[in-house]
């Protein structure tokens, strides 16, 4: 089957709010990660089948610094210090793509801000 959606605001956040001042975000809004370290969404992924996946996050950075955030796959970091690079603005939202391997079933997968600037804007992740 095709991938699904899951919006960042229905997904577990630390140190961050559910917000929707920017345009161009799906479901009721984006999270907002507190400008931190460690600031974090957390979400419960269905794989239909163990294996590689492509895990698409949706997100904007209104800055122009990089806010790498480490993607962890069931407690394991796959994708350390992946970049959210700037977008431009805060309502231009773009995606990047990682292949992760994924157990059948329920995943759990969780993008950590690594600087002090907190992540980017996050919209949903699809998988
Ligand atoms: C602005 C913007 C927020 C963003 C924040 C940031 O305040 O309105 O949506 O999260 O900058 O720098 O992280
Ligand atoms: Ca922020």
């Amino acid at each position: 089957g095709g991938a699904s959606t899951y919006e960042a605001e229905d997904a577990t956040i630390t140190n961050g709010l559910v917000e929707s001042n920017h345009a161009g975000f799906t479901g009721r809004g984006f999270v907002n990660y507190d400008n931190a370290v460690g600031s974090a969404v957390e979400w419960t992924v269905n794989a239909t089948k163990a294996g590689p996946a492509t895990v698409e996050l949706r997100y904007a950075n209104g800055t122009t610094a990089n806010r790498a955030m480490d993607v962890s796959v069931n407690g394991t970091v796959v994708s350390p210090g992946l970049a959210f690079a700037g977008t431009g603005a805060w309502t231009s939202w773009q995606t990047t793509s990682i292949t992760v391997n994924l157990v059948a079933g329920s995943n759990k997968i969780k993008a950590v801000a690594t600087t002090a600037n907190g992540g980017p804007n996050v919209d949903k992740l699809t998988a």
